[in-house]
């Protein structure tokens, strides 16, 4: 039921349209005041009269003309209370009419969003840093699709650059095939590290890469071979990865894709003025120097990341025509973001405003073992792999019968490590921590987890609802306030959708596990008289409904038992 829509047919005010007073609409924050309320100070100057006053005389007329169980001004705000049994009825019933679909809209047709996200490096590892980004940018790639939009997901791979010259000089010299494939990318890291090493005293190995980068470029087939071997050995552990934390793509155009594209911008850029020649390279210029110059082609003429970027932005206008194009990308990258967008505003294209940087923290490892710096590297797998083992000897000690032990630990292991990503706001830097995140209790992923079971028990011992429900079994604080919650999340998708802040909705899920869990403390279920206990059935369905809708988005997984 759309209260928010019945209340903006309600009340009219001259000067506002409906929408404007749509717009208005807020939850109180003293929940015992009301479930809406309209703030009457926007119209004080239309109506010249004080908002007190508005909201009296606002209250008085629309107070006969409506169900609500109470409508009251009370210092400037006009208070909407809803009837609790109505209100938990039709909420009750949307859910279990909607299932899956529960929250749900169209919000999104005839839309496109393009998301930037993951973008791994080749050759390089799948550490914890890209964790936080492949979490949050799937999370908003599944939630777009939930409000009807049209998702593009893209993997902007990192597969161009001089490092791919390095590693061809490192395999030629130190190279075993067997041990690569066997152990992938950290056999490629090993001799990637070990040409560093050398190259200190011996600078010619450098001028070698170079060289064998030029062959890359110029479609030597030699070094194209290889290069594409480095790609698939990196893909089929990254696709690993993905396929654990339930991430797909629409495109894996990367950096190389766009070797031949940047030419005509490069063109146009020129045409318009805006590249410039500085010290022998190109650049573009900013008013007032507002920014330091963007660098597009380097004085031997070699291409940037900055000139792959602006080749796939108007590649991914003309391919998608998005709606809007979002870049999931570690806050490091602010000014190459801002550079970027601001370039393709200076060329004339009002599309500049519909790409947004999705800026996000870092992650360290509580014992500061990330430091890429040291040379230590965490492998994310290692990390999912020592969750998904601690999960399993949580089970294995509280709960030895279980079935399929591996599989829930599986479930529970990873989808802790995805919690832990989506719990804070994206722009916090994240401490990781084994044990903090595996709590069973508190803020967690197998918090909710576990609650979702619970649901599950609960309904498998006391069977499905037969018969009258009797609704004043749920007609108490605690389910009210569970009630209220289920009711509030379609609000929540939006509100996380236009923040681009998938922690909305983790945090969402979290609240309503603690309402729920207060509620099956405070009400008994399994002995009540049928039709009370069919009203909390129903009220635990649905909140097990809702929260399999949250942790679909968020990208984790919801085991029946635990
Ligand atoms: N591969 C890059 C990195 O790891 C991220 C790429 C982000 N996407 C983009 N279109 N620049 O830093």
């Amino acid at each position: 039921m759309d209260y928010k829509k019945k209340i903006s047919e309600l009340v009219s005010i001259e000067g506002f349209s409906q929408s404007d007073i749509f717009e208005l609409i807020a939850l109180p924050k003293d929940t015992s005041l009301g479930d809406y309320c309209i703030p009457c100070f926007k119209f004080a100057k239309a109506l010249r009269k004080a908002p007190v006053i508005i909201a009296q005389d606002l209250a008085n007329a629309v107070k006969d003309k409506c169900d609500f169980a109470e409508v009251e001004a009370v210092a400037g705000y006009l208070n909407f209370k809803l009837d609790r049994m109505q209100v938990a009825k039709q909420t009750l019933e949307d859910i279990m009419t909607q299932k899956e679909k529960y929250g749900s809209s169209d919000l999104g047709k005839d839309k496109t969003i393009c998301i930037d996200f993951s973008s791994v490096n080749i050759a390089k590892p799948f550490h914890m840093g890209h964790m936080l980004n492949t979490s949050i940018g799937s999370a908003l790639y599944k939630l777009y699709k939930v409000l009807g939009y049209n998702v593009v997901g893209i993997n902007h791979l990192g597969d161009w650059g001089t490092q791919f010259g390095k590693l061809i000089v490192a395999y030629k010299m130190w190279g075993d095939k067997k041990d690569i494939e066997e152990r992938g990318v950290r056999g490629l890291l090993d001799i990637y590290v070990k040409f560093h090493k050398e190259a200190e005293e011996k600078p010619e190995l450098e001028d070698e890469a170079r060289a064998w980068f030029k062959k890359i470029e110029d479609g030597n087939k030699e070094a194209l071979d290889l290069f594409y071997w480095f790609k698939e050995i990196t893909m089929k552990e990254v696709d690993k990865i993905y396929k654990r934390l339930d991430v797909t793509f629409d495109s894996y155009n990367g950096e190389s894709f766009y070797n031949d594209k940047m030419q005509p911008v490069l063109d146009e850029l020129k045409a318009k003025g805006l590249l410039v020649e500085s010290e022998g390279a190109q650049v573009v210029k900013f008013d007032n120097d507002e920014m330091p110059p963007s660098l597009l082609v380097r004085s031997d003429g070699a291409t940037l990341y900055a000139t792959r970027d602006m080749a796939a932005a108007f590649y991914r206008k003309n391919t998608y025509d998005f709606y809007k194009c979002l870049y999931v990308v570690a806050y490091q990258q602010d000014l190459h973001f801002k550079q970027l967008f601001k370039t393709i505003e200076m060329m004339g294209y009002d599309w500049a405003k519909d790409m947004v940087h999705v800026a996000h923290g870092m992650v360290s490892l509580e014992d500061g073992s990330m430091s890429t710096r040291g040379g230590h590297v965490v492998f994310l797998e290692d990390v999912l792999n020592t969750t998904v083992s601690k999960a399993l000897k949580v089970i294995e000690e509280k709960n030895p019968n279980l079935e399929n032990k591996a599989e829930v630990a599986e479930q529970v292991g990873v989808g802790a490590v995805i919690f832990a990503m989506l719990y804070n706001s994206r722009i916090k830097d994240i401490t990781f921590s084994y044990d903090k995140v595996l709590s069973f209790e508190g803020e967690t992923g197998p918090y909710i987890q576990y609650t979702y079971a619970r649901c599950n028990s609960l309904l498998e011992k006391c069977g499905d609802v037969v018969g009258d429900i009797d609704y004043s079994g749920i007609d108490n604080d605690s389910a009210a306030e569970v009630i209220r919650t289920l009711g509030k999340y379609q609000d929540t998708l939006i509100d996380a959708a236009n923040k681009y802040e998938p922690c909305l909705i983790s945090r969402y899920a979290i609240n309503l596990a603690q309402e729920f869990n207060k509620f099956y403390f405070d009400c008994n279920i399994a002995n009540a008289e049928q039709p009370i206990k069919n009203a909390r059935l129903l009220l635990t369905k649905a909140v097990k409904q809702v929260i399999a809708n949250a942790l679909k988005i968020l990208g984790m997984a919801t085991p029946n038992k635990m």
